[in-house]
């Protein structure tokens, strides 16, 4: 949809960059502060400040992360141009998340886009998180790719996991997809089989009717008494564990929805039997609970994926969200690749979690469609991809 042809408040200018589309991006939806720059497609900057003052509590607080948000925003931005060796007048667009997320949150990347934008007299952009994931897998880099972490005593340090990047490569596999194609998603909020048609057409044909996989591993490490977020360290115990040690009850959902609440309840009530035993069972057997619980997980999740990309005689298959870094799911992608003949497409892990230069890269595509907002857009916390 394009709101604003016609009535944006903002003048259409070209930025000093020439004819170059400049393009920054703004995500704000949780606990991550994170900016980055696009030139005409290819990435200069990735910056982002992650929230540590959450662990202790188990979880994401929304008005610290508020907080926090306006703390990191503007150093977050600084560094973005800077690393990117742009200036705000070359900037011909801000794209910005504007949902879903945690409302406060999303407000403080909002506003300081709206702010930004104003004063420089540019269009805003914006963008659906969940379809900004997807199209992750349309990033393109350089070498050397200026994505290292922000850090300071006002910004806690990055979630980039600091690995290699290679010159010009556009994720995993040497090439983007091809439409249509079949996305995975799946992140702390979301489980979703989406078809993508195009850069600006995605349907959803299958999703969660209750928890998300994220979800479900979290809580499964919290029951355990691991740390937050319990997904990277379920993935660390899984690795040295034996998937086939415990069986969990796995839902029974028609087409290609997905149930996780049932397996997470499973999950309790059996170990809450074997400590009746046990009491160290946890920490007698923590690497095979964890190897077994990713499986069922990792098994459902794949299942439904491959019915689906049969019934749609779709064969390329692509992962995305926080959950798309669990090294389970990455080898079940490429096992399935192997047996189904899919060509598979996983991102790297900086933008598995969430990031600007998904932001920033579906916000080059719109901007080249003149799919701007006005100037009144609202955050939203809940929306799903149309
Ligand atoms: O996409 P994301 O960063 O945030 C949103 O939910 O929007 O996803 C976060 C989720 C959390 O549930 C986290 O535990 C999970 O992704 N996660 C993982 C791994 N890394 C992050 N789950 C399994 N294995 C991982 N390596």
């Amino acid at each position: 949809m394009n709101e604003s042809q016609g009535n944006s408040p903002l003048p259409l200018r070209e930025g000093r960059g020439g004819s170059s589309i400049i393009i920054l991006g703004i995500e704000s939806s949780c606990d991550d502060t994170s900016a980055a720059v696009i030139k005409d497609g290819v990435l200069l900057s990735n910056v982002t400040a992650s929230q540590a003052v959450h662990e202790s509590y188990g979880g994401v607080v929304p008005e610290l992360a508020s907080r926090a948000h306006q703390q990191n925003i503007v150093p977050v931005v600084d560094q973005a141009l800077k690393r990117a060796g742009v200036s705000r007048e070359e900037l011909s667009a801000i794209a910005f998340t504007r949902g879903p997320g945690l409302m406060g949150s999303l407000l403080v990347g909002v506003s300081f886009a709206k702010g930004m934008a104003a004063s420089l007299g540019i269009p805003m952009i914006e963008v659906n998180h969940l379809q900004g994931h997807v199209l992750a897998h349309f990033i393109k880099e350089t070498d050397p790719l200026q994505t290292s972490p922000l850090k300071g005593e006002d910004t806690p340090t990055s979630s980039s996991n600091g690995e290699n990047t290679l010159p010009l490569r556009e994720g995993q596999g040497g090439s983007s997809p091809k439409f249509p194609f079949l996305c995975l998603l799946v992140s702390g909020g979301n489980s979703q089989i989406i078809k993508v048609n195009a850069y600006n057409d995605m349907e959803v044909i299958g999703q969660t009717i209750d928890d998300a996989a994220g979800e479900a591993i979290d809580k499964a490490a919290k029951v355990m008494g691991l740390g937050y977020p319990g997904g990277p360290i379920i993935d660390k115990l899984a690795r040295q564990g034996n998937p086939n040690a415990y069986q969990f009850s796995k839902p029974h959902i028609p087409g290609y929805d997905y149930s996780f609440s049932g397996l997470k309840t499973s999950f309790l009530y059996n170990l809450r039997d074997w400590m009746k035993e046990d009491p160290d069972f946890i920490e007698h057997h923590k690497e095979d609970l964890a190897a077994s619980y990713e499986k069922a997980i990792v098994d459902t999740l794949m299942n439904k994926l491959r019915l689906a990309a049969r019934d749609l005689k779709i064969r390329q298959v692509a992962v995305a969200g926080g959950v798309s870094a669990n090294t389970g799911l990455r080898n079940a992608f490429h096992e399935y690749a192997e047996k189904y003949h899919w060509k598979i497409f996983i991102p790297k892990f900086s933008y598995t979690t969430d990031n600007a230069a998904m932001i920033a890269i579906t916000g080059y595509f719109k901007y080249q469609d003149k799919d701007f907002c006005p100037m009144e857009a609202p955050a939203y916390s809940r929306v799903t991809i149309k």
